[in-house]
């Protein structure tokens, strides 16, 4: 079977009802599209796992805070279609805004519904410098859970923060969907992807590399026996390029996204940066 691609929801949802009919278990990946290795892996995992798989692109505008790149975001549905159908994907869903948020003129908390996640979860880290992004991604998420009714939803380790609000997301709310995490894809030299990467010069590209260098620092430190955060920070803060804009370094239980003062196994270490103007987040897993 090759790839369809369908920008309706009615037509998505037809097409599930007589997979769920057939007793197929369904996967859903989520993305914005601008598909690289990362989202392949993502792919390739819903693969092994599901009889069937949707991939979803959709740059959700309600996820974007005022001054953000939603507008310059990259699309590139083609390119999209063309690897979900090297990958076996059965369909890629690619609404657009009033497909997913219909006439409202205003796609706000004012005219919509929102899901809102738990303040603690929100009011940190990347949601710190994001206003209301979790709330966007919640609800999108939310939405693409309704039309797709996956068995099975498959998150990138990367957006750390976001993946622990989706399973806090679906157990709050008994969604009866196993929430898959799947590791970092780094290029050889690193660089975890991301497909803001594209927005990055020469310049800019070698200054973030000193993101994913700061971390595997950590973790070296990690392994001979470092677990005090502050001199963890501090050690990162050393490897990091002068060029780079610093907007946080946290050490939280991966599990219970609490923030700790000694690191542990299972402690996520967590930075957010901008070279030149991209923010970029990257993280591992001590
Ligand atoms: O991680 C992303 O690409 C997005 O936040 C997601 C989960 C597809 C929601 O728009």
């Amino acid at each position: 079977m090759s790839t369809v691609l369908l920008n309706k929801i009615s037509e998505v949802k037809k097409e599930i009802n007589n997979w769920k009919q057939s007793g197929y278990s369904v996967g859903l990946v989520p993305t914005m599209g601008a598909l690289h290795r990362g989202h392949a892996s993502l792919i390739k995992k819903a693969k092994e796992t599901c009889d069937k798989v949707v991939v979803s692109v959709f740059v959700n505008p309600i996820q974007f805070c005022p001054g953000e790149d939603f507008d310059k975001y990259p699309r590139t549905i083609e390119n999209d279609k063309k690897i979900c159908e090297e990958l076996g994907v059965d369909i890629v869903f690619a609404p657009n805004a009033k497909e997913m948020y219909g006439e409202n003129s205003r796609l706000s908390n004012t005219e919509l519904t929102f899901v809102c996640p738990p303040y603690n979860f929100v009011d940190c880290m990347c949601g710190k410098s994001r206003p209301g992004h979790f709330d966007g991604v919640a609800t999108v998420v939310l939405k693409l859970f309704n039309i797709v009714k996956p068995d099975f939803a498959f998150f990138g380790q990367k957006d750390a923060q976001q993946l622990f609000i989706i399973k806090k997301m679906v157990k709050d709310l008994n969604l009866d969907i196993t929430i898959i995490p799947c590791p970092i894809v780094r290029e050889d030299d690193g660089l975890a992807l991301s497909s803001r990467n594209s927005y990055l010069s020469e310049e800019e590209r070698k200054n973030a590399l000193t993101v994913s260098k700061a971390l595997f620092y950590i973790k070296e430190l990690y392994d001979k026996g470092v677990t005090d955060t502050s001199i963890l920070f501090d050690s990162a803060i050393s490897i990091l390029d002068k060029n780079i804009e610093l907007e946080y370094i946290e050490f939280r239980d991966f599990s219970t996204f609490e923030k700790v003062k000694e690191v542990k196994n299972n402690t996520l270490a967590a930075i957010a940066v901008k070279s030149g103007k991209t923010r970029l987040i990257d993280n591992i897993i001590l």
